[in-house]
């Protein structure tokens, strides 16, 4: 299950870089906008983390990986989530330049690693 586990986390790594890279490679864009990638990075994001925390408080993980789930950081991770979600949602339908939705998108993200790394 250890096995299984890491997948998931590569690919929240894998989704990570789908939403700060299509963040990232726009910053020069004179028509910055919210692109379809990050729209998968966000679905991939909500997903792989809600599989990490149940697997992490199923209790089916070895020791190693047996951390305590910080509910509160996971709730605001959530929040933030679903925020970014509804707004890629919004955004990819939208013609470009979408500047302040991919602004808003790409500072969220950010926020997320923060609390990710930091809390
Ligand atoms: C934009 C959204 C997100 C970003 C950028 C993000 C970023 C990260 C990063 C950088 C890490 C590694 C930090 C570390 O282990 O020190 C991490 C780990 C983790 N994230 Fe997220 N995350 C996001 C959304 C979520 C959501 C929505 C959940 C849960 C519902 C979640 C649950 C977790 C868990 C459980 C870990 C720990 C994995 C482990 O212990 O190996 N994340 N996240």
């Amino acid at each position: 299950m250890e096995f299984v586990f890491h997948l998931v986390v590569v690919l929240h790594f894998v989704g990570l870089a789908l939403l700060l890279g299509a963040f990232l490679v726009q910053v020069k864009d004179p028509n910055k906008t919210v692109t379809r990638w990050m729209w998968d990075g966000a679905l991939t994001q909500l997903v792989t983390g809600v599989v990490m925390v149940g697997m992490m408080s199923s209790g089916i993980l070895g020791d190693e990986e047996k951390a305590e789930v910080n509910n509160t950081k996971i709730a605001v991770k959530l929040v933030i989530v679903l925020i970014i979600t509804v707004l890629a949602f919004v955004g990819k339908k939208k013609p470009a330049p979408q500047v302040g939705l991919w602004a808003t998108i790409g500072l969220l993200t950010l926020a997320n690693v923060v609390i990710a790394v930091f809390w």
